[in-house]
């Protein structure tokens, strides 16, 4: 596996294997990979010719009292385990040159991008859409792979890809959880045993919400019934939006620590958000 450090590396790596008509596929990432980087890696490597990964922890989808500077990073653990997922080509871009000084041209997905996460932080999706359409265009990738675990993030980035017509298929992938239900995230390392504890009840309220929405009951109703006899977490949204489908999304707060879920509802037509 190669490491390119700088767009115009890239765009040399690249030259030969798009001469070649080589599908090539992305996986944008902040890093600290995990099961579900490693998913998003291994169906790329399946699906495509040869797989990009970015790892950038992208300083603006982050508020000002949000965890850059102590978002978790391994570079060097993360260049091996994207190896072993059959990663060709890891993309380390630096700060300065994504984002050189006055830089001051942003993407902004008006609607889906102000509510639910976009509500709690308001420049996080214009922070995300920006970082990957600079990434599309870099890479000029055939596919690019999103995690489901980011409905929202999923549903901004096809608004985009519509919209500004790129030529790009989207690939959303099922959300990998632990065994005891959580879905994995770099920012689970922040919680303690017991933080962890009181977090198991997110995927447990959602599938309830699920179970409920399929017996003709209030999917809200009954996550939010779970979330709120829980201690130790605070709630920041329970909510049915079309995210790329009917989704049961939630968000709560363990301590300091946000962590995000969702879970599809078998429904015929979408809800609108
Ligand atoms: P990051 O949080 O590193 O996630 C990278 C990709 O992995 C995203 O598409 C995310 O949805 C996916 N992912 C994370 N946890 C997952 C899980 N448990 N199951 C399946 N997929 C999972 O999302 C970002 O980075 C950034 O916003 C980015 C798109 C890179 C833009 O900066």
């Amino acid at each position: 596996m190669m490491i390119v450090r700088t767009i115009a590396g890239l765009r040399e790596a690249l030259m030969a294997p798009r001469e070649e008509d080589r599908r090539i596929g992305l996986v944008p990432t902040m890093g600290a990979f995990h099961d579900g980087h490693i998913s998003l890696f291994r169906a790329s490597a399946a699906e495509c010719d040869l797989t990009v990964a970015s790892l950038f922890v992208n300083p603006a989808q982050f508020g000002e009292n949000e965890d850059l500077a102590r978002y978790p990073r391994d570079e060097a653990g993360d260049a091996r385990k994207a190896e072993d997922a059959g990663v060709d080509l890891l993309f380390v871009p630096s700060g300065d040159e994504l984002y050189p000084p006055r830089f001051q041209t942003w993407i902004e997905v008006r609607e889906l991008g102000a509510v639910l996460e976009g509500e709690l932080r308001p420049l996080h999706f214009q922070g995300v859409a920006t970082v990957c359409l600079k990434l599309f265009n870099i890479t000029q990738p055939a596919v690019a792979y999103f995690g489901r675990k980011d409905a929202q993030q999923v549903a901004v980035i096809k608004t985009m890809i519509r919209e500004l017509n790129l030529p790009i298929e989207i690939r959303s992938m099922p959300i990998v959880r632990d065994p005891d239900g959580l879905a994995l995230s770099s920012r689970n390392v922040y919680l303690s045993a017991d933080d962890r504890r009181h977090a198991l009840a997110l995927p447990r309220a959602l599938e309830a919400g699920a179970r409920a929405d399929a017996a003709g009951r209030d999917a809200v109703a009954a996550a939010r019934e779970i979330l709120d006899a829980t201690s130790g977490i605070r709630v920041d949204y329970v909510a049915v939006a079309d995210l790329d489908g009917p989704t049961l999304a939630a968000a709560i707060r363990v301590g300091s620590t946000h962590l995000i879920d969702n879970v599809l509802l078998q429904r015929e037509t979408p809800e609108t958000a």
